[in-house]
């Protein structure tokens, strides 16, 4: 008979990475497992032998639906580094003890590419100490940066939200005729990606303009340049919005959120904390022309904004971690579920396993094809890449006009 699993989700969350933790436990309910449980806020709380039976919540059909409408990490999230398996064998051990106790086999981690190296650490002393428990990765991050796999669950909808939030704010923007025109900075997350900003190109349609430019931080990031581009689109429109990634960077490898001396958090990753890209931007802009500005940073919202996911993205979440949970109940180890593309009209996905190894701490760039050759726009390639991704929505369940979320108590015990 089988015995147990646990979950947990770690890192930045997004709109759907409770629809992975919902298809990981259906799936391994339908494997036959006994007990489904979360650990609280990642693998820093499974140290402390934090845990919840999922049953509680998940056993009506009725929360699994919640669940997917739930934005945030449901289990609790944290940024923990597991340290050098050399040295603190103990910490491993510890994991492992805490497995055996609770005859947990497998222990399934859903995150971006930090997690996914907990993931290969962990499988890794594992396999060199000869144990028999198996530690599976399940994709998550609005970032879009793990290679290997075609994008991320979690990005379609962090897409989603800002290509809709930019549209509304261009909308906004273009309502007033005045002669000078008020220049809209708009900053977007991925740290060292530029995939997210890319969204912004989304936008663009038959009833919308489009933004006027799009930096990315894979190119390097020229303030001359972009100043004479603003005042060359100042003179020529009356409305202006650009998108910036708050990852951009000028030639020194200085971010500009740090420009003016700006000391930036660093978590246990050693990932500065980014933000102030656009406000640093318009406090030049209006010093330089006189123009009226505004500074707008998406921040938690772009990755929070379930009211706006895609039905596209839900359904790859909820099925990334039902792949994952049918490779553990195989027997398979140290691998995370990949997204294949395998038809683009029709849009068609498959799932494929692959070695962790390969994935874990690796960043996937914006391709050069996916820019323009001015290095401030984004190409029809990514169009045609992202269209399909952002399409379905999942309605919300409204209570008292606002959307419902399934909320574990645990969390703030
Ligand atoms: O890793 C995902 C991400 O959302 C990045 O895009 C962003 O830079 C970072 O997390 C922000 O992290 P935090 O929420 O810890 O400030």
């Amino acid at each position: 008979m089988k015995r147990n699993v646990v979950v947990g989700q770690s890192g930045g969350p997004t709109a759907v990475i409770n629809s992975s933790i919902a298809g990981v436990y259906f799936e391994a309910k339908q494997q036959g497992y006994q007990k489904v449980y979360g650990m609280i806020h990642g693998i820093e709380g499974f140290l402390q032998g934090k845990i919840v039976d999922l049953d509680e919540y998940l056993a009506d059909p009725m929360g699994i639906e919640l669940l997917k409408r739930t934005p945030s990490a449901f289990l609790g999230s944290c940024r923990f580094k597991m340290p050098a398996i050399e040295g603190h064998e103990d910490v491993y051990q510890k994991i492992i003890d805490i497995m055996e106790e609770n005859e947990i086999d497998t222990l399934f981690y859903a995150g971006g590419n930090d997690s996914m190296d907990t993931v290969k650490m962990l499988s890794d002393y594992a396999a060199a100490t000869g144990r028999k428990q198996t530690f599976m990765g399940v994709p998550k991050t609005i970032d879009n940066d793990l290679p290997i796999t075609d994008h991320c669950p979690g990005y379609s909808s962090a897409a989603k939200y800002i290509g809709t939030s930019i549209k509304e704010i261009i909308r906004d923007n273009e309502s007033f005729g005045a002669a000078k025109p008020t220049i809209v900075v708009v900053e977007i997350m991925g740290r060292h990606a530029g995939w997210l900003t890319a969204a912004a190109a989304l936008a663009k349609g038959d009833d919308c303009s489009g933004c006027d430019a799009i930096y990315l931080p894979e190119r390097t990031f020229d303030l001359d340049e972009f100043m004479a581009k603003v005042k060359h689109l100042a003179a020529t429109k009356h409305s202006v919005v650009i998108a910036v990634s708050e990852g951009i960077h000028t030639a020194d490898g200085k971010f500009v959120c740090e420009a003016g001396g700006a000391v930036l958090p660093v978590d246990a990753f050693g990932h500065k904390q980014l933000g102030g890209t656009a406000s640093n931007l318009c406090r030049i802009i209006a010093a330089e022309t006189g123009l009226k500005t505004r500074a707008i940073e998406f921040s938690t919202l772009q990755r929070a904004g379930s009211h706006i996911s895609s039905l596209t993205d839900v359904n790859e979440a909820f099925e990334s971690g039902r792949a994952s949970a049918r490779a553990a109940a195989e027997g398979k180890t140290a691998l995370m579920p990949v997204l294949v593309r395998e038809s683009q009209d029709p849009y068609l996905c498959g799932i494929d396993l692959h070695d962790i190894h390969d994935i874990a701490n690796v960043e996937k760039p914006v391709p050069d094809e996916f820019i323009t050759e001015d290095g401030c726009g984004i190409t029809e390639a990514y169009l045609e890449y992202a269209r399909p991704l952002i399409m379905g929505e999942l309605i919300p369940v409204y209570v008292d006009g606002l959307p419902r979320h399934l909320v574990m108590k645990e969390l703030f015990d």
